[in-house]
């Protein structure tokens, strides 16, 4: 145990002299080896926080990044807990040595010592802001919605938003390099709320990407559509605007792609089936709650005796909801995707369901047959929109 510990203090103390010195290029923790399976590697770069050095950590997990910074110290601490717990690999690049730890099966370290393989450190870099898809200045829409102040920078109580709406227009630029839209798109978001989304979208599409679009919005609440018509007029996007009506009223001739962003319960449903029969290239929804289907679940399997447990039940639902949605979408010609959209940090509604128009999975229905009855579900609600 006395010689494990020596090995560790020996790695850290390395990297330790080496960021004193001004040698440290860079670190890199792999091979997994705890609890969290998701975080895959971990890689950390030196930088300047408030005029002192830091270390700055980028996880990565399967579906994201976090980053995180500490300072120089604490951090060369941190890499002393992870390493043999949560990664079995540790590589130091320094501009004299490459070091490297490494954990055989039963956890013994050993370390390695190399020639330097890196003759150059990267440009410490102070604390870079992120590149954002939206710029924070310049865009009319920004300062009207509170997002940023008059001199275009975020505000405090805006940066959560920012960042949502930053990650949204990014996942979007991402689907439509793979699935393009025609050049003059016909864009439908159901229940646009504020419009936060609706407006970066629009700017994105017509200002970034070239597009011609027509996006319309489409909300309950009618103070608020007046709010964007208003905003729409002002800042000069002319083929964006907003009608106050429900979603379920509203019978397009034609829709491109159909977004619904955190629309309440069967509100998803509805703007899914609108997608599906307006025969939409894309479909985005990002689910909110899901009543529906916990109402009906009497689980029919062994799974009974953990979801008497409320919160179980509770996420087993909108597991059913959500998985069942994507299958009744593959089932009328969408390839799916399910993923996280944005941390759980920034918002707990942060599941995003993609359809993309393609072939038909034949299969599909049988599936959702298969899982309601091990349910005890009758119905899930975008079927009977479906059949309807
Ligand atoms: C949680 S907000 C989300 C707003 C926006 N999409 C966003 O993500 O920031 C949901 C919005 O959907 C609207 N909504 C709910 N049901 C609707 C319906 N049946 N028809 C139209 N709008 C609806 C609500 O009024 C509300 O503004």
């Amino acid at each position: 145990m006395e010689q494990k510990n020596e090995i560790i203090e020996q790695f850290l103390e390395r990297l330790r002299q080496s960021i004193e010195e001004g040698r440290f290029v860079k670190l890199t923790l792999s091979k997994p080896g705890g609890q969290d399976k998701d975080l895959k590697n971990i890689y950390a770069r030196l930088i300047e926080l408030k005029g002192e050095e830091a270390l700055s950590f980028t996880l990565r997990y399967a579906t994201r990044d976090i980053v995180k910074n500490h300072p120089a110290g604490e951090g060369v601490a941190m890499v002393g807990l992870w390493l043999g717990q949560d990664f079995l690999n540790g590589d130091l690049l320094t501009l004299d040595e490459d070091v490297s730890i490494q954990y055989s099966k039963k956890r013994k370290p050993r370390l390695f010592f190399r020639a330097a393989s890196q003759a150059e450190q990267p440009p410490k870099e102070h604390n870079k802001p992120k590149q954002y898809f939206i710029e924070a200045e310049g865009n009319p829409y920004l300062p009207a919605m509170g997002i940023t102040n008059a001199s275009g920078n975020v505000v405090a109580s805006g940066q959560r938003k920012f960042r949502q709406i930053n990650k949204y227009i990014e996942i979007i630029d991402g689907l439509l390099q793979q699935h393009p839209l025609p050049a003059q798109p016909h864009i439908v978001d159901m229940g646009s709320g504020k419009g936060y989304l609706t407006f970066a979208l629009y700017d994105h599409l017509a200002n970034q990407l070239g597009l011609q679009p027509t996006l319309m919005g489409i909300e309950l609440r009618q103070n608020l559509v007046d709010f964007c018509n208003t905003l729409a007029q002002k800042a000069g996007y002319d083929k964006l605007s907003f009608r106050a009506q429900d979603i379920h009223d509203y019978h397009p001739d034609r829709i491109d792609m159909l977004i619904a962003l955190h629309a309440c319960d069967i509100a998803t449903d509805i703007a899914i089936a609108k997608g599906i029969q307006a025969g939409a290239q894309i479909i985005i929804v990002a689910p909110c709650c899901h009543k529906q289907i916990r109402q009906q679940m009497h689980c029919q399997t062994g799974l009974q005796a953990i979801l008497r447990h409320g919160i179980l039940e509770e996420r087993q639902a909108e597991l059913l909801t959500d998985g069942i949605r994507a299958l009744l979408m593959e089932s009328r010609g969408y390839r799916t995707k399910v993923f996280e959209f944005i941390s759980t940090e920034h918002t707990a509604k942060n599941l995003m369901i993609v359809g993309l128009k393609g072939k038909a999975d034949e299969d599909a229905l049988a599936k959702v047959d298969s899982i309601k009855q091990d349910y005890g579900i009758d119905y899930h609600y975008l079927e009977r929109l479906l059949e309807g």
